[in-house]
């Protein structure tokens, strides 16, 4: 039986990919940073690397952010820098190292059969102000290529969604409208990402590739 780590797993597209893997009938383990109580397969993120669960687990689903916590800047003073260097710090923790060391650690308790990070379809189209947050998404592409070859027979690949749900701060609360009028195709859903990190995860014959699901966001 395959058992599927997915971080960030309680809610929103990494709730619907755990979802989707136990209508299936298959095994999933979640972290979250929230209370695990009462899921039968959990590990607090909280809690230090030795603390993951020992369980056999076969593939893994990067999915934390803190996409939400993105600020902007405009003019720097000397504050404003030593926040955005703490903030850059952030991201990479978020979205490169404590993924990157959640990884080594799996595979060196056994083979992995496949990683698929989610990563964004603005890596090359970054929004001004959001330099931090982008830096940590190409570091995430570079760590999917390096450890495709680094860690192969396991496939590593990753989604890299459009807007599909909006960020989690009240800011963000126009950005889906706007993000669908940039697709040719209008805007996705939880479904398509899930669709696509389920088809990746399974493509025995893939891996070092990033699959856009934004809906040809060709345009602007
Ligand atoms: N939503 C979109 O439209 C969209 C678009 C482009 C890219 N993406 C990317 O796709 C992924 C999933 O997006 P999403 O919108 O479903 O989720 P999200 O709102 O970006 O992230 C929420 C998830 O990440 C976990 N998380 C957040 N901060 C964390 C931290 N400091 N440490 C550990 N876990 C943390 C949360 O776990 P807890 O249970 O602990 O809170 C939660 O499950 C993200 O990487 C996001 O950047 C999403």
């Amino acid at each position: 039986m395959r058992t599927t780590l997915i971080t960030g797993g309680r809610r929103r597209i990494g709730g619907a990919v755990a979802a989707a893997l136990r209508e299936r009938g298959e095994n999933v383990v979640i972290a979250s940073r929230l209370d695990t109580d009462g899921v039968d397969w959990a590990w607090d993120m909280t809690q230090p690397m030795p603390a993951l669960p020992n369980v056999d687990i076969t593939d893994v689903v990067l999915n934390a952010s803190i996409f939400e916590a993105g600020l902007a800047w405009t003019g720097m003073d000397g504050d404003q820098a030593n926040k955005e260097a703490a903030l850059l710090a952030r991201h990479l923790q978020i979205n490169v190292t404590s993924g990157w060391r959640l990884i080594m650690e799996l595979a060196k308790r056994r083979p992995l059969t496949s990683v698929v990070m989610l990563l964004d379809a603005r890596n090359d189209r970054p929004w001004p102000g959001y330099s931090a947050y982008h830096v940590s998404r190409a570091a995430g592409y570079g760590m999917m290529r390096a450890l495709a070859h680094e860690l192969a027979p396991t496939r590593v690949n990753a989604i890299a969604p459009g807007t599909i749900l909006p960020g989690l701060a009240a800011k963000h609360a126009e950005s889906l409208g706007k993000a669908a009028e940039r697709s040719v195709l209008g805007g996705g859903k939880v479904k398509d990402v899930v669709d696509a990190v389920l088809f990746l995860r399974d493509a025995g014959h893939i891996t070092g590739e990033m699959l856009r699901v934004d809906g040809g966001l060709l345009g602007a």
